[in-house]
């Protein structure tokens, strides 16, 4: 089965929004008529509708980086999936090991804004990856399938199909430390067998699972390259419009 590749930016918090106008201004001439892989920008909240407006007609999709899971309420400092299609993002990111760290979600948390997701139609790139110690400890496997039976549950064999899978190994996540492409290879066929036992070996074979931590120009296309790795999910070298442009063509 060949499953196009998906090279998203996350932004994180970098980038108002004359700076973000002034990178697809630059980015698109960049990657016009690509259509091999799908692009997607993950932009902040507040510089979300000004890409959309800005990639309005091109091959480059938007996303919110983070996205609550109740429909609305008092939730100060968040917004709600109706928002973000409101303003015409089309994906969201959920369960970022920066949201974890710093902000406490947990499998449990990521599942409900999974089904939120899901439920509104919005395609979901759900980040997991483990910490050094737990790769030291050989723990790798067990933590990266403790936190796809959390992210899933209850999700159906139906509903499954837009999902998008982000291995990021959190001691690569930003660090200039990549894995290796065999590294990647082998957690992203865990991930993949994972999936499998899921949802069963169709869903499995669809699901993208991208890689993100450390990816450059320079070693996009050998990650890329590995058969299990299905895109990429790049944030510091996701900023300069040659950087980001390089790697969409790895
Ligand atoms: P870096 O590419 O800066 O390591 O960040 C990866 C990441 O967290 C993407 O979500």
């Amino acid at each position: 089965m060949s499953r196009k590749a998906l090279i998203a930016a996350n932004w994180k918090m970098y980038k108002t929004p004359a700076e973000a106008q002034a990178f697809v201004d630059a980015f698109l001439p960049l990657v016009a008529g690509h259509t091999r892989d799908e692009i997607v920008l993950f932009p902040s909240a507040t510089s979300l509708s000004t890409v959309v407006e800005a990639v309005a007609g091109s091959n480059v999709a938007v996303g919110l980086q983070n996205m609550h899971w109740a429909e609305e309420g008092a939730y100060t400092g968040e917004s709600s999936a109706a928002m973000l299609k409101a303003v015409g993002a089309t994906h969201t990111l959920i369960g970022h090991s920066e949201r974890r760290q710093y902000f406490g979600e947990n499998d449990e948390v990521v599942n409900l804004k999974l089904q939120t997701a899901l439920k509104h139609g919005i395609i979901p790139i759900v980040c997991i990856g483990e910490h050094l110690d737990e790769r030291e400890a050989g723990k790798t496997a067990v933590v990266l399938c403790a936190q796809l039976r959390g992210a899933l549950t209850g999700v159906t064999l139906e509903a499954a199909a837009p999902i998008v899978i982000a291995y990021e190994p959190v001691w690569a996540i930003g660090t200039g430390r990549t894995a290796t492409p065999e590294m990647a290879a082998e957690a992203h066929q865990i991930i993949r067998a994972e999936i499998s036992q899921i949802l069963g070996p169709a869903v499995a074979d669809a699901v993208r699972i991208l890689y993100g931590g450390s990816v450059k120009p320079d070693n996009a296309s050998s990650l890329l390259q590995q058969h299990d790795i299905d895109g990429a999910l790049v944030g510091g070298a996701s900023l300069k419009p040659d950087s980001f442009a390089a790697i969409v063509k790895y």
